[in-house]
């Protein structure tokens, strides 16, 4: 049920952006993108994360080619770090400081990070702070 619902806000979502045709009448029901909920947020979080290949290094529990889900955030909870810093080369690696591990993960800040927008790494920063709530549920995109 909640993930249907997600469905339906995601639809409204897509679809307010690509209605190119301003009915005045209809422009003030339009919502904010900054009021979407934080269920929505790390909904479409989960999906970029898959979306934009993250997940093809990062499982959520195991150790892939980079770091788990989880054990990023373990580390970025203790040191408070910033997750949209550090995706967008604003901020230095605390995770796995590894030269080769850290050469990978550069490699994507150089690259294809930069087509990422900051709003698009807030809920993509969002679903992974909360991947712990969602392991039972919507998590494992193996399944
Ligand atoms: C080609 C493999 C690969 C892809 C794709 C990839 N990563 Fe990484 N990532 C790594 C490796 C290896 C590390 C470990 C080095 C490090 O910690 O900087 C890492 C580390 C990280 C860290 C921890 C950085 C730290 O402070 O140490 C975060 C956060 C992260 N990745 C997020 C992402 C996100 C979000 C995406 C998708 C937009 C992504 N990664 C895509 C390989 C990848």
């Amino acid at each position: 049920m909640r993930l249907f619902s997600f469905f339906i806000v995601l639809l409204v979502v897509c679809s307010c952006n690509r209605s190119q045709k301003p009915i005045e009448k209809s422009e003030k029901a339009i919502p904010e993108r900054g009021e979407l909920s934080i269920d929505s947020q790390i909904f479409l979080g989960n999906r970029l994360f898959s979306e934009k290949t993250c997940i093809t290094c990062h499982d959520v529990s195991e150790k892939k080619i980079g770091p788990s889900v989880k054990e990023i955030m373990t580390v970025y909870k203790e040191k408070n770090g910033d997750i949209v810093a550090f995706l967008k080369g604003e901020a230095k690696p605390i995770v796995d400081t590894a030269a080769t591990q850290v050469a990978i993960m550069q490699a994507n800040i150089d690259g294809f990070l930069k087509n990422i927008s900051d709003e698009e790494l807030k809920t993509i920063e969002t679903y992974m702070l909360h991947v712990d709530n969602l392991n039972s549920a919507q998590a494992n995109p193996k399944d």
